[in-house]
């Protein structure tokens, strides 16, 4: 079968160069990449069609087409979507109608149209409610993060939201998230807990929508790759080794440096909490006594002398954290180490858990958290925030793969990695097997598939049932927020 991922804001390129150097270069792309990968090897022909564009500083997607290796599938696409530079993801809506009528042109002069579409995030998942008004072709949809819990976590006021939503865009991305599940023919989360807390918003759900129904819904959890993540060295780990041994000998005391690590891998943005996890380990003697924080930074040689090459967001996060390290003595126990790929981030997870080290991720909120699994497929087991769907990964029937721990509260979170020294390897051998047994891209693929399968079988019940309304609702779908934003205040 021919299947097609849409992904407007997708930017993906053959060497995967720029991930996680900005917010839209995140975790969406590694998932896109390895379902599309894993599709394509149970013998599906799979494109991704993203944006095409040219940018100085972001270069490698000028190219209609782009390919990952020699077999060319999965194959990568890129049609034009408004001006021809980079754009942030937020600026994208109005130009997804040019885009998708420019799809339409792609498959008519390619004489092959897909037998199903994925759409992923809210542009992704528009793109595909209008591909599948022009065209008729099923789809599914992926929404990674949705719009109505950003707003919510920025805990904005009735008052500010218009001024707010010329950043963010939140009316256009709401408008185009209800009218994307509303059509979708299936809808892919990662976790029980994705589908009962976001679908079930009261800015999804309403008098005008569709109810809320369980069996719209397919439960479909990420995997990692376990070929870069595993325990097992390749021939590039001495050389990496041998960088990360100078950069810890640079930042640690050397009668330190044989401590185990806690490893904090995740982008720096505030909602990643690295500054909880640092007062955490700044409040408690104890752990500092038994170990040393390693924090990886994506192209900042020593962050510890100079990061000024950092964006605002990252170097405010940076002048917090330096002042922790500074007022509580951190010195020579906290290391910045500048990882700049998935094979060198691989790598430090295999050199660090030769030093018994844990993997730390204390995010406010984490809708998935695919890090936790990387890591553990690496060989360290995992402390993790207990809130959103790091839950699922790590507990089942009563039985932990790792440690949870509120990242609200810093004695929960020392306490937890407490723990896991004390289990450290009963929890690294429980975390591995998880992985290998539930979190694999190819079983992840074959849920996607099967629920293709399901739908392409049922088409013509589907075509009966197309739904389409509230093209022209944006005025609506604002007052609904404003509605919502003003309830919340009532509330408090
Ligand atoms: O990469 C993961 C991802 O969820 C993307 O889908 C999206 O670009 C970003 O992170 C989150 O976006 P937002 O903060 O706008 O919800």
């Amino acid at each position: 079968m021919y299947f097609v991922f849409l992904n407007p804001q997708g930017n993906f390129d053959h060497l995967d160069s720029y991930w996680t150097m900005h917010p839209d270069f995140g975790g969406q792309l590694v998932y896109v990449k390895e379902i599309a990968s894993a599709l394509a090897l149970l013998g599906h022909k799979v494109d991704i069609i993203t944006r095409k564009f040219v940018d100085s500083k972001l270069s490698g997607f000028e190219d209609t087409f782009d390919y990952y290796d020699e077999t060319k599938n999965p194959r990568i696409v890129r049609i034009e979507c408004g001006p021809p530079s980079f754009l942030n993801k937020e600026e994208l809506w109005s130009y997804l109608p040019e885009w998708v009528d420019r799809i339409i042109h792609f498959f008519k002069k390619q004489n092959h149209f897909p037998d199903f579409v994925t759409g992923h995030y809210g542009d992704g998942g528009y793109s595909a409610v209008l591909l599948k008004q022009k065209t008729g072709i099923p789809f599914s949809f992926t929404g990674h993060s949705l719009g109505a819990q950003k707003l919510e976590k920025m805990s904005v006021s009735k008052n500010q939201y218009l001024d707010i939503d010329e950043k963010f865009h939140f009316t256009s991305r709401i408008h185009a998230e209800r009218l994307t599940i509303e059509n979708a023919d299936i809808i892919f989360v990662s976790t029980e807990q994705e589908r009962d807390e976001q679908y079930v918003h009261p800015l999804y759900i309403d008098k005008s929508s569709k109810p809320f129904s369980e069996t719209r819904f397919v439960i479909a959890p990420p995997g990692a790759n376990t070929k870069t993540f595993s325990e097992i060295e390749t021939l590039n780990d001495p050389l990496f080794y041998s960088k990360f041994d100078q950069i810890l000998t640079r930042d640690i005391s050397t009668n330190r440096l044989s401590f185990p690590y806690l490893v904090l891998a995740s982008r720096l943005d505030s909602k990643k909490n690295h500054l909880g996890l640092l007062k955490a380990y700044a409040l408690d003697k104890s752990l500092q006594a038994k170990c040393n924080i390693a924090i990886s930074v994506r192209g900042i040689d020593n962050a510890l002398i100079d990061y000024s090459s950092a964006k605002p967001d990252e170097r405010e996060i940076l002048d917090q954290m330096m002042l922790v390290i500074k007022t509580s003595h951190l010195e020579g126990m906290v290391s910045f180490i500048s990882v700049n790929s998935q094979n060198e981030l691989a790598s430090i997870y295999r050199y660090l858990a030769k030093k018994k080290s844990i993997f730390v991720l204390t995010s406010l909120y984490e809708p998935f958290g695919l890090a936790p699994i990387e890591a553990m497929s690496s060989g360290l087991p995992a402390v993790v925030t207990k809130n959103g769907g790091p839950k699922d990964v790590l507990e089942e029937s009563n039985i932990k793969f790792g440690v949870l721990v509120d990242p609200f509260d810093e004695i929960d979170m020392a306490k937890g990695i407490h723990e896991m020294f004390k289990n450290y390897e009963l929890y690294k051998t429980l975390g591995k097997e998880r992985v290998n047994q539930k979190y694999t891209w190819f079983a992840t693929a074959k849920t996607y598939l099967s629920a293709f399968e399901n739908i392409i079988q049922n088409n013509a019940i589907h075509h009966q049932n197309q739904v389409f309304s509230d093209f022209l609702g944006l005025e609506n779908t604002k007052i609904k927020i404003l509605e919502f934003l003003n309830s919340c205040e009532v509330k408090k």
